[in-house]
């Protein structure tokens, strides 16, 4: 497992991340881990959540990692700072790639955040936002219920339906033209996600810029693998590998995918 690109979050999130990253670069190894025994994060005070993305962070950096995308938000908006001066290798989140892509899609400057309890308390997306557009406004929205959902797989059902036009009625008859999917299990629930929102908003996900700034990353450390051959990827959890799998098979459509368990 020398030499992957690591991957984290605090369960199948990260994988609307991993498929962007898998895609983009097919000659790359990645190993993932989602922490589904201690899922939800955003619920948790920051400094729990920091303290776990370090032992997943650790955990990936012994198996010999070459980079590390903390693809949760959560995470992302509390530990990233911290994760950086404990570890050589580069490692990037995914709050600055899902904000520039949605100042690059607004025409108004009104952009809706939609994230856990501890990522819209962060205020992260609102600093990253206004770095790049000072003028932006930004309605942000808390969605608890959303992880839950995912995590236990009715990502595709009528309640899941109900629980995202309940819970976006808080904001949908507010002036805003991109909508941040600003935690990684919710590209999981985006048809539902654009079903309940005006047609002219945009939804934004951040794993396919977070993709491309893996590959730049990649490129501007000359760690890029320049061969051929890649090993197939790991996927760690741990919770049950049995549900795990279910969903690594549903979303990233690979067969008999390598799920593992894995005490932190
Ligand atoms: N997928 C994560 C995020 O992007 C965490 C969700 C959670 O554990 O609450 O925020």
């Amino acid at each position: 497992m020398r030499g992957s690109i690591g991957i984290i979050d605090s369960g199948v999130g990260g994988l609307t991340v991993a498929k962007e990253i898998l895609q983009r670069l097919p000659t790359e190894s990645v190993i993932y881990i989602g922490d589904r025994e201690r899922c939800p994060y955003g619920p948790r005070p920051a400094e729990e959540v920091r303290e776990y993305t370090i032992e997943m962070a650790t955990a990936l950096s012994k198996m010999g990692i070459k980079m590390l995308v903390i693809a949760c938000n959560t995470a992302t908006a509390v530990a990233l700072e911290e994760v950086r001066k404990l570890f050589s290798f580069p490692i990037i989140g995914v709050i600055t790639p899902g904000a520039r892509a949605a100042v690059n899609a607004t025409k108004t400057g009104k952009i809706a955040v939609l994230g856990t309890i501890g990522t819209i308390k962060s205020s992260a997306y609102d600093k990253e936002v206004l770095n790049l557009l000072p003028d932006a406004t930004i309605i942000p929205l808390a969605c608890p219920e959303f992880v839950p959902i995912v995590e236990s797989g009715q990502y595709k059902s009528e309640f899941a339906s109900e629980v995202v036009k309940r819970t976006l009625h808080a904001i949908v008859d507010k002036d805003f033209d991109a909508a941040i999917l600003g935690c990684t299990h919710y590209p999981l629930l985006e048809s539902y996600i654009q079903t309940h929102l005006p047609d002219h908003v945009k939804i934004i996900s951040s794993a396919i810029e977070t993709a491309r700034d893996v590959e730049q990353t990649l490129l501007v450390n000359g760690i890029g693998n320049l061969s051929k051959s890649h090993k197939k990827p790991v996927f760690f959890t741990t919770g049950s590998p049995e549900d795990f799998l279910e969903i690594v098979v549903d979303w990233l459509s690979i067969e008999e995918p390598d799920v593992r368990h894995i005490e932190l």
